[in-house]
Parts: structure tokens; C-alpha cells; sequence
């Protein structure tokens, strides 16, 4: 089959991290016979260098006239990056949230995954990660305190800065049913997280979670508050299979969930809406500090391409050959910088490699 894909490179390790995601999609292409047509779109810094704004409309309608878009990451470095002394509304970030809710991408799947090869780097006591974890992180994308009206004023000759944090019950209930549609596919368990002993939008999350859940009898579920939920996180990751929450309680959460599993250079996320379409791209950020060393792991760039094979292209042998193709390359010993083992643990087997090799090694395997 033929497909259309938008390819947002960005910035940062962006370019250099697609570039080995769309080796891998060529690869997968000649082996099970798709052809992968690639347009590529201008978002982020690199776009306010070029046109002077982070998305343009064209840009926007390329990424809707594409089956999927990947992407790699933008932003700068928020301290010294010139980007960052420009309206809030003109930075590179805002490209991003404006492509989010032009194209309705509501659920933000980002699943956190302690590799076994890996289970070195995971930061927790080795009691605590036993046989390891699993979870996926549904993360509200299109609402909450992201969305809603801001203002910075004077009032009685003092500055007041407003955000507001607003959900209606649809959208409550379309980022629910995903959830548990998920789960069903999974281990069977959603952990609603909302902070309803404090607010009121939380409250109504909860009511509406109830309501999507009694149509899902075989999902067990429960409610978390989202300070609990932190700290569980820390303390007992495998009880978690699919954590549901509104937008910044996500942003927060899966920044910590990929921090557990020790390799925030491993972690892919998936962004749909209700047609097939998706934007995919690695849960970390641009890391400027390295750009252009050819030293960045596109490990999660290519599990987002995988991503894509399995949610917008349906095509799951597909995605599991990445994904093996994964597990295979760790297994052999091969490893970016930021997975290599810490000091004072072995390395025997292990062979340190850069982006393309890493993404040459995927290949190999698939
Ligand atoms: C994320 C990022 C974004 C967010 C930023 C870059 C706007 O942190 O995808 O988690 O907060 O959603
Ligand atoms: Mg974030």
C-alpha cells in the first residue's frame, strides 16, 4: 500500500532522529512492500527562522492532507534560544499546541517501558521494579489548562496572571472511552487520576469516567488523586497498566513515567483523533545541548514510526517487526550514549554506537 506522511524534522536532534524513523519506514516498506511518500512540513524554531511564525497554514494543511505526520522535536533552549524573547504566541511550542487543536488530536498515547536490557538505568530500588513495568499514559490533549483563557492584568495597581482550567463532559467522555478501549487491549486496568477533592473539572471527570466505565465490565478501574498518583509512581510502577488524565496532570505524569523507566530516549507517543490520522513523536524534547553529534538515540522516533504502522496504517506485523527489531538491537549489545551502562557496571558486550548506526542496526534486524 502507498501512504502519505508528514514529516515535521523540527529542531534540535530533530532532523537527525526522524532521519534514521524514515530509514526504518523504507526499510519496512521494501520488506513487506508499502511505499512511504514523505512531505515535509516547517513547525517549531525552524519555521520562525523561515516564515516568522511557528505553523503556517500551509503548514497545517500539509499535515492534514497526510494518512499521518512524524515528528522529531522542537524547541530551543528556553534560556538562550533567541525564540524565547518573542510573544508566548510565537514561540516554537505554540506551533505545536496550535497543530493539536487544528487537527483535534485529543488522546496522547505515551507508553512507559522498562526494556529488560535496559532495567540498569531504571533509577528505582530493584525490589520496587521486580519484574519490571508497563503502562501507557492517556494523556487529555485538547483541553484543560492548556486551552482555556489566559490573561496577565493590572488590577488595583498589581499584576494578576489568569489560566483557566475548563472541560465539558464530551470531552471528558471521547478521552474515557479511549482509555478504556485501550485497556481492553492491555491488561484490563484504567487508573482515572484527578485532583476532585480540590476541583470542580476534576469532579466532573470523575462522574464521567463512572459512566464510560459501566460500559466496560471486564476493566477493572479505580480513581487516584494526582498527588498520590506521583508518588506511586515512585513507589510501585507495576501496579499501573492505563493512567487516564486531563492534559497538564498527563504532561507532568509521563515526564515522570519515562524518567522511571530510565531512558526517556526509548519512549514514542502516539497523538489521535477519532479518524485514523496521528501525530507520532518521541516523548523528549529537542536536547539543543547535542544537536548535530550525531550522538542522539532515535530509538524513540522509530517506536513512534511504529506507532504509526499499528494506529494509523493498521498494520500490526509491521509495527511488531520495529519493535522486535528493537529488542533485538538491545539485546546484541548496541547503545546510544544515553543508555550506555553507569559507571561501575559492566560493559561487557556493549558497544556504544550514534544515531545513524543505531538506526542501520533497526534495519539489520527488521
Ligand atoms: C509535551 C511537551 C509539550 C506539552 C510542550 C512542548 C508544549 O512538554 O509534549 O509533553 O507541554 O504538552
Ligand atoms: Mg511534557
Amino acid at each position: 500500500m502507498d501512504f502519505q506522511v508528514g514529516v515535521i524534522a523540527g529542531d534540535g536532534i530533530g532532523p537527525e532522529i526522524v532521519a534514521e524513523a524514515r530509514k526504518v519506514l523504507d526499510c519496512v516498506g521494501s520488506k513487506f512492500g508499502h511505499v512511504f511518500r514523505y512531505t515535509e512540513i516547517l513547525m517549531g524554531g525552524c519555521s520562525i527562522d523561515a516564515t516568522g511564525v511557528p505553523l503556517t497554514d500551509e503548514a497545517i494543511a500539509a499535515a492534514k492532507a497526510s494518512d499521518a505526520v512524524l515528528m522529531g522535536s522542537i524547541g530551543g533552549n528556553t534560556s538562550t534560544s533567541p525564540w524565547y524573547k518573542l510573544a508566548p504566541e510565537l514561540r516554537p511550542e505554540a506551533g505545536l499546541l496550535k497543530l493539536r487543536k487544528e487537527l483535534n488530536l485529543f488522546a496522547n498515547l505515551r507508553p512507559a517501558y522498562l526494556y529488560e536490557e535496559l532495567k540498569a538505568a531504571c533509577p528505582l530500588r530493584e525490589d520496587i521494579i521486580g519484574e519490571g513495568f508497563d503502562m501507557m499514559i492517556m494523556r487529555e490533549l485538547t483541553g484543560g489548562l492548556y486551552f482555556g483563557a489566559r490573561k496577565t492584568e493590572q488590577v488595583d495597581g498589581v499584576t494578576v496572571a489568569t489560566d483557566t482550567l475548563t472541560y465539558s463532559e464530551n470531552e471528558i467522555r471521547r478521552i474515557a472511552k479511549r482509555g478504556f478501549d485501550i485497556a481492553m487491549k492491555r491488561r484490563k486496568k484504567v487508573t482515572s487520576v484527578d485532583k476532585a477533592n480540590v476541583l470542580d473539572s476534576s469532579r466532573l471527570w470523575r462522574k464521567i469516567v463512572e459512566e464510560v466505565a459501566a460500559d466496560y465490565p471486564q476493566v477493572a478501574y479505580e480513581h487516584m488523586l494526582v498527588d498520590n498518583c506521583a508518588m506511586q509512581l515512585v513507589k510501585d510502577p507495576k501496579q499501573f497498566d492505563v493512567i487516564l488524565t486531563e492534559n497538564m496532570f498527563g504532561d507532568i505524569l509521563s515526564d515522570e513515567a519515562s524518567m522511571v523507566t530510565g531512558s526517556i530516549g526509548m519512549l514514542a507517543s502516539a497523538s489521535l483523533n477519532d479518524t485514523k490520522f496521528g501525530l507520532y513523536e518521541p516523548s523528549g524534547g529537542s536536547a539543543p545541548d547535542i544537536a548535530g553529534k550525531g550522538i542522539a538515540n532515535p530509538i524513540a522516533t522509530i517506536l513512534s514510526a511504529a506507532m504509526m504502522l499499528r494506529y494509523s496504517f493498521d498494520l500490526d506485523k509491521e509495527a511488531d517487526a520495529v519493535e522486535a527489531a528493537v529488542r533485538a538491537v538491545l539485546k546484541q549489545g548496541f547503545r546510544t550514549i544515553d543508555i550506555m551502562p553507569q559507571a561501575g557496571e559492566t560493559r561487557d558486550g556493549i558497544v556504544q554506537v550514534g544515531t545513524a548506526q543505531m538506526g542501520d542496526k533497526i534495519c539489520e534486524n527488521i
